[in-house]
C-alpha cells in the first residue's frame, strides 16, 4: 500500500530576513494506484507539496507519510521526474536510465535486463548508445522517465514534467503516460500548469489556492472518465471533444481565475 498522506501540513519560508507561509491546512490524500494532478497559480506552493512528498523539504508544521511511513528522506520507493531533465550529458541513454539501479547495487545483468525492457516502453530501442545532446527534448524527456520507470518504484512524483515539450510531443507523451498507468499502475502526484493535460491524465484533480497555497478544490475526474467511458478513445483529441470533458475542464478554468491576484490582468 503506497498511499501519500499529507496531514495539516504548512511551510513557511523566508525571504529578506521575513518570514512568510507558503501553504496552509494542506490535508490530502493520494490513494494507493492513483493518479493525482495538483494545478495552481504558480508560486502557491505545488513543488513545494511534491518536494516533500519525495523527502526533499519539511513541513513547518504537520506531516507528509508514504504507506503510513512518516517521510524523512528520499527513498528508492518514489521517484521524481522533474520538467529540467537533468541527465548526465556525458553518460549514454543506457547508463543515464540505468544509474539508479547502479545506486541501489542490482547487479549487471538484471540492470541490463530492465534497462532494456524499460527502453521499449519508452519507445528508446535504438538509442541506447546515444548521448542526451544527441535526442530531441522529447526523447531527453523520455529518458527522464525511463530513469524512473526502471526503479520500478511505488510512487512517482512528477513536476510539470512536460513543461519544456513542444505540443505535439507533449500530446505524445500524455497518450504514453495513460497506457503506462493501465499497464503499470503506480501511485503517482503529478504537477502541471495545463489544465486539460490534468483532466486527461487524472483521477482526480486538486485545485490550489493563489499563496499561501491552500486546497480549493478536489475535482473527481474518473467517475465522469468512467461513466462516459474515455477509454474508448485512443486519442486525447476525441477525449477532449467529450461533452464531459470541456465541462470539467470549463470548471476548473473558472476556479483557476478566481485565483488570481488582484492586481494580475
Ligand atoms: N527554498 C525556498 N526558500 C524560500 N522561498 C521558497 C523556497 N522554495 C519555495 N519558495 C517560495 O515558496 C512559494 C511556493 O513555491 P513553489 O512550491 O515552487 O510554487 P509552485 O511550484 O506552485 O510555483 C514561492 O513563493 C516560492 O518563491
Ligand atoms: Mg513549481
Amino acid at each position: 500500500m503506497s498511499d501519500i498522506v499529507f496531514t495539516n501540513v504548512a511551510r513557511n519560508f523566508r525571504r529578506d530576513g521575513k518570514e512568510f507561509p507558503a501553504l496552509r491546512d494542506i490535508n490530502l490524500s493520494v490513494r494507493d494506484k492513483e493518479f493525482l494532478a495538483i494545478v495552481g497559480p504558480s508560486g502557491c506552493g505545488k513543488t513545494t507539496c511534491l518536494r516533500m512528498a519525495a523527502g526533499l523539504e519539511f513541513p513547518t508544521s504537520g506531516t507528509v507519510a508514504v504507506g503510513g511511513v512518516r517521510v524523512t528522506r528520499p527513498g528508492p520507493d518514489r521517484a521524481v521526474v522533474f520538467q529540467q531533465f537533468a541527465l548526465f550529458p556525458w553518460k549514454t541513454v543506457a547508463e543515464n536510465i540505468g544509474f539508479g539501479l547502479v545506486a541501489n547495487g542490482v547487479a549487471a545483468a538484471e540492470r541490463a535486463r530492465r534497462v532494456a525492457d524499460v527502453l521499449k516502453l519508452m519507445n528508446l530501442a535504438g538509442y541506447e548508445s546515444a548521448f542526451p545532446h544527441q535526442l530531441s527534448g522529447g526523447m531527453q524527456q523520455r529518458v527522464a522517465i525511463a530513469r524512473a520507470y526502471v526503479l520500478d518504484p511505488q510512487v512517482l512524483l512528477m513536476d510539470e514534467p512536460f513543461g519544456a515539450l513542444d505540443a505535439q510531443t507533449r500530446v505524445v507523451m500524455q497518450e504514453e503516460l495513460v497506457r503506462l498507468a493501465r499497464v503499470n499502475p503506480r501511485t503517482v502526484l503529478f504537477i502541471t500548469h495545463a489544465v486539460e493535460e490534468a483532466v486527461y491524465l487524472a483521477d482526480r484533480v486538486v485545485v490550489m489556492s493563489r499563496r499561501p497555497g491552500t486546497i480549493r478544490e478536489i475535482i473527481d475526474v474518473a467517475s465522469v472518465r468512467a461513466a462516459d467511458s474515455w477509454d474508448r478513445f485512443e486519442k486525447i483529441e476525441d477525449v477532449m471533444d467529450q461533452a464531459s470533458f470541456v465541462h470539467l475542464r470549463t470548471h476548473i478554468w473558472r476556479l483557476l481565475r478566481e485565483q488570481q491576484a488582484p492586481d494580475d490582468h
